[in-house]
């Protein structure tokens, strides 16, 4: 099989909508600090973008989970491979994320994350594709509402490869 990638928003239409999008959060927002949290490995470079737009002061954290949803176990099973190193009690938590697929992530963690008393807690994703859902997450910020394909590039993965391709693209595997 041959993977051939078609590209969907160039690295500029990104970044115009990361700007509109930080514009929003700064009004959003105004007079306090938001403690952004990226989701690992795949928001990283929304993430930072995102970060260096917004001109209200932030802090940051990182943390990595995944969801199982596929049968095997029941959706309600989240795995945290990499938890927060900071507690968020109290603080303006914007959860920031590469795509919001099945939502059954997303879900799972926002609800952990909504126990440990933070003054507020928002979701801001790259991507949305809604096709997919299975459970409903409130998402407050998306940059692209994305159509029911595999999509790749500025931190999306197949298989751990195209995260650094400076756009987004479709993902079309062909026989050779
Ligand atoms: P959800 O729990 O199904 O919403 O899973 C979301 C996660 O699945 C995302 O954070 C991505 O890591 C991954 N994912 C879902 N759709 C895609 C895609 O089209 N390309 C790359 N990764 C995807
Ligand atoms: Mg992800």
């Amino acid at each position: 099989m041959k993977e051939i990638i078609h590209e969907m928003y160039s690295e500029q239409q990104i970044e115009r909508r990361i700007c509109e999008l930080a514009s929003q959060i700064d009004r959003d927002y105004e007079g306090k600090r938001i403690h952004l949290i990226c989701i690992l490995r795949g928001s990283v470079f929304f993430f930072t973008e995102l970060a260096k737009k917004i001109t209200l002061p932030v802090t940051i954290d990182f943390m990595s989970a995944s969801s199982y949803g596929d049968g095997t176990e029941s959706s309600g099973t989240l795995k945290i491979k990499k938890d927060l190193d900071d507690d968020i009690e109290g603080k303006d938590v914007l959860i920031v994320e590469d795509i919001i697929d099945s939502g059954n992530t997303l879900y799972e963690l926002r609800k952990l994350l909504m126990e440990r008393k933070a003054a507020s807690l928002k979701i801001c994703t790259l991507l949305d594709k809604p096709d997919r859902r299975e459970v409903e997450v409130p998402i407050d910020y998306t940059g692209f509402v994305v159509p029911n394909e595999f999509v790749v590039g500025y931190g999306l993965d197949y298989a751990q490869k195209y995260r650094n391709l400076p756009f987004v693209g479709r993902l079309e595997m062909v026989e050779d």
